[in-house]
């Protein structure tokens, strides 16, 4: 079976461009709140300067177990920490007690269904003035339940003619608000002519990554991936894939990556939160090799389900269950 048959029917929840139902619960500054009334103003600062970072999150419902397990919850409120201070905004808690506030709000909402969360800090002020000190914050927690971002194979992609925003004009490593006007200005176009997703090339022309994804491509059985000083987001997911592939004796590479590489790839996939580990076809209409899913692709993808559902005993430290405490399996 492949891990795309693996995926249990509840993952393939509602598409990420429905409007989220604002039935559940947010965390506001630490209060739990209605969705509904979670509120900024329109003069918000954030709102109105994409002054603000942001995580996405998943959980995987275990049937079997009972359990949801959130996947590499530190690690992403970790990154939150650091995307916040860049921006001078106090997130008033620690990963710890963010990650544990977020497990306590999927048990209060008894979500028994894969869930997306997305922990959120904006500038939150009522300012004209550009810049960010001193402007108060305001931090929250929302979950929404989500199916695959987008198709776990046969993604068709369109080298953007947008480039990835430089570093030293916004970080990619922070993940910030604001920034993914660059994202949705390449998503939009490649929707718009025909692809699935954008790959953005960084300033000096080099393979960035795609408008929510990280990209690792195959060539002669080695995995590459572009290296962090590309403009890429520190992927999260990208790192647990280099130490699945490290753990399963696929020689890596972390280095820059010349666009024709990626019509002369064997394999290309792209990894994320979002996207979680996802095949490539094609890239400007050559096709990857047949065009479907390739060997270490199909390998690691299946190694991935398999931990974020809690069936892999080996990487259970990669998982915090919501409800048990209990080992299980
Ligand atoms: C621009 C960008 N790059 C890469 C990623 C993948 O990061 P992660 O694996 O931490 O979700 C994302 C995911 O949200 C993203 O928005």
């Amino acid at each position: 079976m492949s891990a795309v048959d693996r995926q249990p029917a509840g993952a393939r929840g509602p598409a990420p461009d429905l409007e989220i139902d604002e039935q559940g619960f947010a965390l506001v500054d630490g209060r739990l709140v209605p969705l509904s009334e979670a509120r900024v103003s329109v003069a918000a600062h954030g709102l109105n300067y994409g002054t603000g970072c942001f995580e996405g999150i998943r959980a995987y419902w275990q049937e079997d177990h009972q359990e949801l397990y959130l996947l590499k919850l530190i690690e992403h409120y970790q990154r939150f920490a650091r995307s916040a201070s860049l921006l001078h905004i106090s997130l008033g808690a620690t990963p710890e007690e963010l990650a544990d506030a977020t497990r306590r709000l999927l048990e209060t909402s008894q979500i028994r269904q894969d869930v997306y969360v997305r922990p959120l800090a904006v500038k939150a002020s009522r300012s004209i003035k550009v810049g960010l000190r001193p402007l108060e914050g305001l931090v929250a927690v929302y979950t929404t339940s989500l199916g695959d971002y987008m198709p776990l194979s046969g993604l068709a992609l369109q080298v953007s003619s947008w480039r990835r925003i430089p570093d030293n004009a916004i970080p990619s490593r922070a993940k910030t608000t604001g920034s993914y006007v660059n994202a949705a200005l390449a998503l939009d176009q490649a929707k718009q002519d025909g692809y699935d997703d954008a790959i953005l090339l960084d300033q000096a022309g080099h393979v960035a990554e795609a408008s929510a994804a990280n990209l690792f491509m195959v060539r002669r059985g080695t995995l590459v991936t572009p290296p962090v000083t590309s403009d890429i987001l520190e992927g999260i997911t990208r790192q647990l894939v280099l130490e699945l592939a490290a753990e399963m004796g696929i020689p890596c590479l972390e280095r820059e990556v010349d666009r024709t590489e990626l019509y002369m790839a064997d394999e290309l996939f792209l990894t994320g939160t979002g996207v979680q580990v996802a095949s490539v076809a094609s890239v400007d209409g050559r096709a990857v090799k047949d065009g479907t899913v390739g060997p270490i692709t199909a390998r690691l993808q299946d190694r991935f389900f398999l931990a974020a559902r809690g069936l892999d005993p080996d990487h259970r430290a990669w998982l915090t269950p919501v409800y048990g405490t209990s080992a299980k399996g």
